[in-house]
């Protein structure tokens, strides 16, 4: 690890341990699979309940691993386009610090059953603290930064960093209904209602805004073409601030909560199509006479599966979101199918792609082995659509079952298990794939191989091309 105060070491420090915690969470992910098709396998050893351990997989999942490593990717974004180094290294790598000590009591507590239960605010009160604190005090370093910036202009990137930073700690606050720490909830189904529109929120105005805003840093960047437009993103960026904000009933479709908010929430998923759209075609049409530098760039393999992830899942949404079908996926393994694609092949792949890109760079060195990055997306991707099958799979044959047949569930569950199979297989090549991840940034770090002489070229040229504008390839 860096000094802490030296340039970019906050930004190593949150991304290096997320990869330690993506190990150990899609770990857990492996034995809720095999729970799935074999129900006795963890007897008797209570921290490894179904109930206890699906918690700790998705905070550990959402929390340390992916959200550590969007605010590391942050660190190293902003100066870049601010023209200034960070406001305070010391400030980042406390946040780093105190973010991955907090998670590591929430998690152990979830494990030993201190939980407040309420999907993506499980962490309980005394965890929330840290957690806010950290939230603050990372967007008064990003605001900081930006404050003292050089580059007068605010870049794509920026707006959705900005709003990010301001919009997630209010949701976390209302969300995890912190005034009450007790039980961090309100009575009855005013409290599913907010619940859900902390859920979805955390999914839209997090990580969605917060991981856009690294597509449109690194697409530019490494293919070295500006972006393709400016009004494209403009569009994007109010369409999800706009839209996203009501959706939340969409999860409770089926609940006793007024008839006009379910109507707005499935009004809204639709018109996400618009920002969708809008975001799309403008990497879309950056990406042309640029497709060859994916089979060159592993960074941009990773960033452009994450954006056609993002499309799929988004499309895939809105029709999720639309009573009809609503009633046939509802309460079935379609829904964690398409969390999977979300989180998983959307959020995580730009993650990776991410720190393939921004390592590198902070050490001065190349990726460990290009060729063992290669074969993991390979594994990361049959890993993924295997897996995917079998989530959707399972989840269409509940659902026909239920609704068009009426069979009780005793006699639908026993022709599921083939498919529950194929997630253990999928998720077997998914975690061997996150190993191989973590292991050559770790080798990245300690062997520090010098760069190829193409690469220093190309390293040299953003540099001085940075010198001009900070901005490098995004369109002013
Ligand atoms: C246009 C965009 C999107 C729409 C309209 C949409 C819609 C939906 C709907 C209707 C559900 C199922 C609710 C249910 O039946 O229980 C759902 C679940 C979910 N979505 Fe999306 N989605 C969109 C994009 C995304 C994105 C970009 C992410 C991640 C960043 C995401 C993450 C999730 C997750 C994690 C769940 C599972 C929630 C749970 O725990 O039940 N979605 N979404
Ligand atoms: C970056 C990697 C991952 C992320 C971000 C992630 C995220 C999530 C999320 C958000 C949920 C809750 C879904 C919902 O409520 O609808 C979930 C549940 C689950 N995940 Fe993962 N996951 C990851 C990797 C894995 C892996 C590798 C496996 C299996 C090998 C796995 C297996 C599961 C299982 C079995 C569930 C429970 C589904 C259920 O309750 O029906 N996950 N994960």
């Amino acid at each position: 690890m860096l000094d802490w105060k030296r340039e970019n070491s906050a930004a190593a420090n949150f991304m290096l341990s997320a990869a330690g915690w993506l190990i150990i969470g899609t770990l857990m992910g492996l034995v809720l699979a095999i729970e799935f098709v074999f129900p006795d396998f963890a007897h008797g050893i209570p921290w490894l309940v179904f109930g206890r351990l699906r918690q700790a997989h998705v905070n550990t999942v959402l929390f340390a691993w992916l959200s550590g490593a969007m605010m590391g990717t942050w660190l190293y974004i902003v100066p870049k386009l601010t023209g200034r180094k960070i406001w305070s290294e010391v400030l980042g790598n406390i946040c780093a610090l105190l973010w991955n000590v907090g998670l590591l009591a929430g998690i152990v507590l979830i494990l030993n059953a201190y939980t407040q239960s309420r999907e993506y605010a499980e962490l309980v009160w005394a965890i929330d603290v840290p957690v806010m604190i950290v939230l603050l005090l990372n967007m008064v370093n990003i605001y900081m930064t930006v404050r003292h910036r050089v580059e007068q202009k605010l870049y794509v990137s920026m707006w959705y960093i900005i709003g990010t930073v301001m919009w997630f700690p209010m949701l976390y606050f209302i969300g995890n209904v912190m005034w009450a720490p007790p039980t961090g909830a309100l009575m009855g189904v005013n409290d599913a209602i907010f619940n859900w529109f902390y859920g979805h929120n955390v999914l839209g105005l997090w990580f969605t805004t917060g991981l856009l805003a690294v597509i449109y840093y690194i697409v530019p960047r490494e293919t070295s073409t500006p972006l393709y437009s400016h009004f494209l993103s403009l569009i994007a960026f109010w369409g999800i601030a706009f839209f996203y904000t009501g959706v939340g009933a969409h999860h409770l479709l089926w609940a006793p909560i007024p008839y006009w908010l379910k109507t707005v929430a499935v009004a809204e998923s639709f018109g996400m199509i618009i920002p969708v759209l809008a975001f799309m075609f403008n990497i879309l049409l950056t990406m042309r006479g640029n497709w060859s530098r994916l089979r060159s760039s592993v960074p941009l393999l990773f960033v452009i599966t994450g954006w056609a992830a993002y499309i799929l899942v988004s499309y895939q949404g809105s029709n999720e979101a639309l009573r009809g079908v609503n009633e046939l996926t509802h309460f079935t393994q379609y829904v964690p199918g398409h969390a999977h694609l979300a989180l998983m092949f959307f959020a995580a792949s730009t993650l990776i792609g991410a720190m393939y890109y921004m390592i590198p760079r902070i050490y001065g060195c190349s990726i460990y082995s290009t060729r063992m990055a290669k074969a993991q997306y390979a594994l990361y991707v049959i890993g993924f659509v295997t897996f995917f099958i079998g989530f959707t799979i399972a989840g269409l044959a509940q659902g026909t079952d239920w609704v068009h047949l009426g069979l009780p569930v005793w006699a639908v569950l026993p022709g599921l298990r083939p498919f529950m199979a194929l997630r253990i297989m999928g998720g077997t090549l998914l975690v061997t794939s996150f190993a191989m991840f973590g292991w050559n940034m770790v080798a990245t770090v300690v062997a520090r191989r010098p760069l190829d002489v193409p690469d220093a070229v190309m390293l040299m040229a953003s540099a001085d091309r940075h010198k001009v504008s900070p901005i490098l390839s995004e369109e002013g």
